[in-house]
Formats: C-alpha cells, sequence, structure tokens
C-alpha cells in the first residue's frame, strides 16, 4: 500500500509521514532529500543538475546517504533549500527522480512524502492526501525548527511556495482524489491518528 502526502513547505509533511509510517510499520520515502541531495552536488560540484540527478545514488534512512556521504545536516541549510527548489524545476531532474522513487515504490508499504506524490510518482496511491497551513503558521514552525526569525521564514517560504506552485512541470497542487486536511490548529498527532484511521479503513 502507498499513503502519498503532498503539500507546501511547514504544512508538517515531514512530521506527519514520519510518524504516520512508524505508527503503521510502513516505510517512509522523503522525496524532497532527493532533490535537496541533488542541490548540494551541484552546489558543491558544479555541473549540470540532470546528471547530477541520473548519477545520483541515494540511501534514504535515519541519516541521508548521498553518493557514499552523510549528507543529512547539509542538506537542511537555507541555501540548499533554495537550490533544491531552483533544480526542481527541470523536467529532466524531475524524470531521474522520479524514476528512482517509482523504482522504490514498486513493492512494500510506504508512506512517501513531496509535493507531486499522488499527482505524478504514484498516481495509483490508494490514499493521498494533500496537507495545508496558513503561511503564517507554516513560517512559525520552520522557523522554531532552524532557529531563525519567522518573518524572514515567510518571506523565503512566499518565493519558493510560488516557484513550487507556478513552474510549468508537475506545479505543487492537489490530486483530484486528495483529501485536503488543514493542519494549521490540530497537533501531529491528531493528524497521525486522522490518517490512520483512513488507511485502516482501506484496509479492511
Ligand atoms: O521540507 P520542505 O517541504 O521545505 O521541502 P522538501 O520537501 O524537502 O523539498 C525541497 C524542495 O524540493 C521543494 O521546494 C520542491 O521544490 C522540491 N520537491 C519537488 O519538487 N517535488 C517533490 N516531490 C519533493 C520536493
Amino acid at each position: 500500500m502507498v499513503i502519498a502526502i503532498d503539500g507546501p513547505a511547514g504544512a508538517g509533511k515531514s512530521t506527519v509521514a514520519r510518524a504516520l509510517a512508524e505508527k503503521l510499520g510502513f516505510t517512509y520515502l522523503d522525496s524532497g532529500a532527493m532533490y535537496r541531495s541533488v542541490a548540494l552536488a551541484v552546489l558543491e560540484q558544479g555541473g549540470d543538475p540532470v546528471t547530477r540527478a541520473q548519477e545520483l545514488q541515494i540511501e534514504l534512512g535515519e541519516r541521508v546517504i548521498a553518493n557514499g556521504k552523510d549528507v543529512t545536516t547539509e542538506i537542511r541549510t537555507p541555501r540548499v533549500t533554495e537550490m533544491a527548489s531552483r533544480v526542481a524545476v527541470d523536467k529532466d531532474v524531475r524524470a531521474a527522480l522520479v524514476a528512482k522513487q517509482r523504482e522504490l515504490l514498486a513493492s512494500g508499504d510506504w508512506v512517501a512524502e513531496g509535493r507531486d506524490i499522488g499527482t505524478v510518482v504514484a498516481p495509483d496511491a490508494e490514499l493521498k492526501i494533500f496537507l495545508t497551513a496558513s503561511p503564517e503558521q507554516r513560517a512559525r514552525r520552520r522557523a522554531a525548527e532552524i532557529g531563525a526569525d519567522w518573518r524572514t521564514v515567510l518571506r523565503d517560504q512566499t518565493l519558493r511556495d510560488a516557484q513550487d506552485a507556478n513552474r510549468e512541470h508537475s506545479p505543487l497542487r492537489a490530486a483530484p482524489d486528495a483529501i485536503e486536511i488543514d493542519t494549521t490548529d490540530r497537533t501531529v498527532e491528531d493528524v497521525v491518528t486522522q490518517i490512520a484511521g483512513l488507511a485502516r479503513e482501506l484496509r479492511r
């Protein structure tokens, strides 16, 4: 079974997806970590993002190992975040990473998180969730995570939201059959319980 969780930055996707995977005993796929790892490779080695994406060897788990190196912390820095959103506009970068994601999702039980899981990567996913929250709430959460001023985060987030939503290839949008959940005033536990309940109903 594949559960697809999509939505904008700071909507709670990573926290919810991770906790949900643990609760259900599914494997967690963080597709953003792949875009981030390509961005880091481009920043460090230069060269064509498409080649970097095609050559990417990645292990996703507790730690993210890209091309043999532990990049867990480094891929979360603001400069990598910004570059990830830029390399993600390229359709050939996307094609290379989507192929890797589909390979993983082909067998087993997964909670896969990203921007295009329900629309492009796994359109046949049994359960699709689109997580949202108000822009201010999303910025406050991210600011608390990285220890930054939330107004600065909001400004960067607004740019990245626009970039993700307006790009030509796989823009961020909810799949028509996705269930939209607004997490603004809800706890992670509450949201995880709701999605786990939906998954159990489907399995019956
Ligand atoms: O954690 P956050 O939501 O801020 O970002 P992320 O999920 O790690 O993704 C980083 C960037 O990769 C996003 O801004 C998107 O531009 C891109 N991305 C994408 O295009 N498609 C995905 N499935 C996942 C990430």
